[in-house]
């Protein structure tokens, strides 16, 4: 049985989750474990969403619609685009896959900036492409320019994470602008917008939405229901696009792949958008206490406009989070001093400064 793999398969290294809390208090023999791992809603899911599953628990017999018509039209009404640029995914990750199954060849390249997300190395791995990963610009953000620079008749696919995975920085409107007119249009441009939510307070921040509207037809945008919406079990990601990219998306999805609940668990939570303001809300807060008890220990970290912080200790990340999970926290260790912390509740963010405080004396 050995070696029967694929080849482009054998060195990819599977995707390493951030920790789950069952284990952590197995392992430690704790009691409270607090989770700022992965980028979760630290207050959950909107009540509404809570109220519609527990009243639709009858329905697990029947398959769902593989459409996701009810949810497809909303977001088609809430977007004001035509229900076939729409796909849906078992989360965008899903998307992501599907994306590159659709479109990347073995040999062809896949450009973005590191570090970034990491599924966009090992989905391109998959495929037989060379993942061309580019060092971030100096202020730690995607570095669009050199992207450019990188453009070949190999190139098939660019992911520009905004905001970006693990460091929180964005490109710009007017990045956007100028990049988007120069990338040439067999070139499918995918902006992952999980974290989009979390950045639009930011007036320089770019909708790429809006790229499509003026008739760019590469643009993929990519948006999850994980973040803020606080439905990161229940699976739902989706991507607009021309319907050209959508047919091609649908050839590859398969059937049945958003749970009848996690459906209905978004189209509800569409309809609460002071819960979506309230957890965005909840982020700044924790943001500004964070920032603000790193500037008096003294730690660098890279001003977010996204749910979490990438931060650099005098210590070794390994050893940093091992404390860390010890006394019940788990963060996110990102290189060889670098960590990523999500922002939690208040309770929840004060427990991770007071603990990272013993850790690192
Ligand atoms: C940048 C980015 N894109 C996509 C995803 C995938 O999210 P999901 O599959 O839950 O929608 C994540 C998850 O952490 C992410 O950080």
């Amino acid at each position: 049985m050995k070696n029967l793999e694929r080849e482009e398969i054998r060195d990819i290294k599977p995707y390493v989750p951030g920790k789950p809390v069952n284990d952590v208090k197995r392992e430690y023999n704790l009691d409270k474990v607090i989770k700022l791992a992965s980028n979760e809603n630290p207050i959950g899911a909107s009540p509404k969403v809570i109220e519609v599953i527990s009243k639709n628990l009858n329905s697990f017999n029947i398959y769902p619609d593989g459409y996701c018509y009810d949810l497809r039209k909303k977001l088609s009404e809430i977007h004001n685009f035509n229900m076939n640029n729409f796909c849906f995914g078992d989360g965008s990750n899903e998307i992501l896959g599907m994306l590159t199954q659709s479109f990347v060849n073995h040999g062809d390249e896949v450009i973005y900036c590191s570090p970034s997300f990491v599924e966009y190395n090992r989905l391109s791995k998959i495929m037989g492409a060379t993942p061309i990963q580019i060092n971030m610009a100096k202020d730690m953000k995607f570095d669009l320019n050199k992207i450019l620079d990188k453009i070949n008749d190999k190139t098939k696919m660019i992911f520009i994470c905004n905001p970006n995975n693990p460091t929180g920085t964005i490109v710009t409107k007017k990045e956007v602008g100028e990049f988007i007119e120069k990338v040439p249009k067999n070139i499918i441009v995918v902006f992952d917008e999980a974290y989009f939510e979390f950045a639009i307070i930011n007036k320089k921040y770019p909708d790429s939405l809006e790229y499509q509207r003026k008739g760019y037809n590469n643009i993929v945008t990519l948006r999850t229901f994980s973040k803020a919406y606080g439905l990161a079990a229940l699976r739902v990601g989706y991507a607009i696009a021309d319907k050209e990219i959508i047919d091609a998306l649908e050839k590859v999805r398969y059937p049945f792949n958003v749970s009848t609940l996690a459906q209905l668990a978004a189209l509800t939570a569409l309809d609460d958008y002071e819960h979506v303001k309230k957890s965005v809300e909840i982020v700044i807060e924790g943001k500004n206490y964070i920032y603000s008890e790193f500037d008096k220990m003294n730690i660098e970290y890279i001003k977010t406009d996204s749910n979490f912080l990438l931060f650099k200790t005098e210590k070794l990340a390994k050893e940093v989070f091992d404390n860390l999970l010890k006394r019940g926290i788990i963060i996110r260790p990102m290189g060889e001093k670098l960590l990523r912390v999500s922002f939690g509740t208040m309770e929840e963010n004060i427990c991770f400064v007071e603990n990272l405080k013993e850790v690192l004396k």
